[in-house]
């Protein structure tokens, strides 16, 4: 197994029709460590699948390194790089069995060309026994070992996925590659299927990236996330920093569902020892530790943002919340029950807020709310550089 780093990666691409230059990858240092299970997240378009395309050496790099362990691999041809990838469309050969689909890579590997077709000695016999005890142990960890002798079209999309798994595992690579693997299951496969990876990481320890553009995959799955925007990589780390600790606005709003909300024109007022941010319609007290950070911004505009489950049901908040005493009174516009929670938008003049709270509220749409704010969790940024201050 090996880690996998990369220095100064770029990807830049001229635009077919307009003739521009794209950068697909602005310069992206990344360490990803030996076993570890790497999340690269971000939109549509953020440069995703060409990172991963040029560590596993089928997207030649405009320039920076890529390390596979201790080698450079830039001039490394895919097949030499120790490497699988699965995608989204993964392709099964159709006229080969689920176990011949699963062989094959590995033929080609262990007895190239022709050597196969025409070795009859004791190695080859040994290699073909080794291959198949792979293959089975491979099986039965996916769930698949009583569909190896089926072809492709009679398989359901979800049990093609894992034999497209499969065959990238039973290679033993160093490094894996997958470049949103579950994205065409459905939603319950798709779950299922994560934990199965997750499982399956933890026992082969094989180094992982893994592409999705998905948050709740990201935040699951990844032991450290990458989140990326126009190629640029906006923060690293475990998906609890980036939650709490967001670098940034974006990725403040990238995770977390609903989306942070963000309160712009917000004003830092000096309040004692304590730093006090006042917008429109309410004001939030922050906690003395704050004080330093927003020392340089005081009578400043700054963005607040507020999670919505740190907005409470001024009858539900809990004691800590309920002593700060940052109160609205907001309008209840919607309420979407999801059962144990509701999510409620409200308004305050201009503003929306989306806050998710006990579904045991009083809120009553169209009527008035008092909610309280949790001031420890809010999050302010400046809104000219959009990172974060506090
Ligand atoms: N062969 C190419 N020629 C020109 N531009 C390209 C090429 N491949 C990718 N791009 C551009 O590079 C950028 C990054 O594309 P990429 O496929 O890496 O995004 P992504 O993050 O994987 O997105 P998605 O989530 O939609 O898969 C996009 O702006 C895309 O249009
Ligand atoms: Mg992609």
């Amino acid at each position: 197994m090996a880690g996998v780093s990369l220095h100064n990666l770029r990807k830049t691409f001229v635009d077919p029709q307009s003739r521009k230059e794209v950068t697909a990858v602005n310069d992206l240092n990344l360490d990803i460590r030996d076993g570890e299970f790497l999340v690269l997240v971000g939109p549509s378009g953020c440069g995703k699948t060409t990172a991963l395309r040029m560590i596993a050496g089928l997207e030649e790099i405009t320039s920076g390194e890529i390390r596979i362990g201790d080698r450079v691999v830039n001039d490394v041809p895919p097949r030499d790089r120790n490497i699988a990838m699965v995608f989204q469309n993964y392709a099964l050969y159709p006229h080969m069995s689920v176990y011949e689909n699963m062989a094959f890579g590995l033929k080609l590997r262990m007895l190239p060309g022709l050597a196969w077709q025409l070795t009859h000695g004791a190695e080859a016999k040994q290699i073909k026994a080794d291959i198949d005890s792979r293959i089975r142990g491979v099986a039965e960890t996916l769930g698949i070992d009583h569909l190896l002798d089926r072809k492709p079209k009679a398989l359901s999309g979800g049990q093609r996925q894992r034999v497209a798994l499969g065959r990238a595992i039973v290679r033993e690579p160093q490094v894996f590659l997958m470049d949103e693997p579950l994205s065409n299951l459905d939603a319950k496969l798709r779950e299922q299927t994560r934990a199965d990876l997750i499982k399956l990481h933890r026992r082969l320890g094989v180094t992982t990236i893994y592409v999705t553009h998905d948050q709740i995959e990201a935040m699951t799955m990844g032991q450290r996330i990458v989140v990326m925007k126009d190629g640029v990589l906006q923060q690293c780390d475990t998906p609890d920093v980036l939650y709490h600790h967001p670098a940034n606005m974006f990725v403040a709003g990238f995770l977390g569902m609903p989306s942070m909300n963000f309160v712009r024109s917000a004003k830092v007022v000096k309040n004692g020892a304590k730093p006090l941010l006042e917008m429109e319609h309410f004001r939030l007290h922050l906690p003395e530790d704050r004080t330093e950070a927003l020392a340089a911004h005081i009578g400043k505009e700054v963005i607040v943002g507020i999670r919505p489950e740190d907005i409470y049901d001024r009858g539900n908040a809990p004691a800590r919340v309920a002593s700060q005493e940052n109160a609205a009174r907001l309008k209840v516009e919607v309420i979407e029950p999801l059962g144990s929670e509701s999510t409620l938008y409200l308004t305050a003049g201009t503003q929306t807020l989306i806050a998710r709270i006990d579904a045991e509220t009083a809120a009553k749409e169209e009527a008035l709310l008092d909610v309280l704010m949790d001031g420890e969790k809010a999050h302010v940024f400046d809104p000219d550089t959009e990172q974060t201050l506090v």
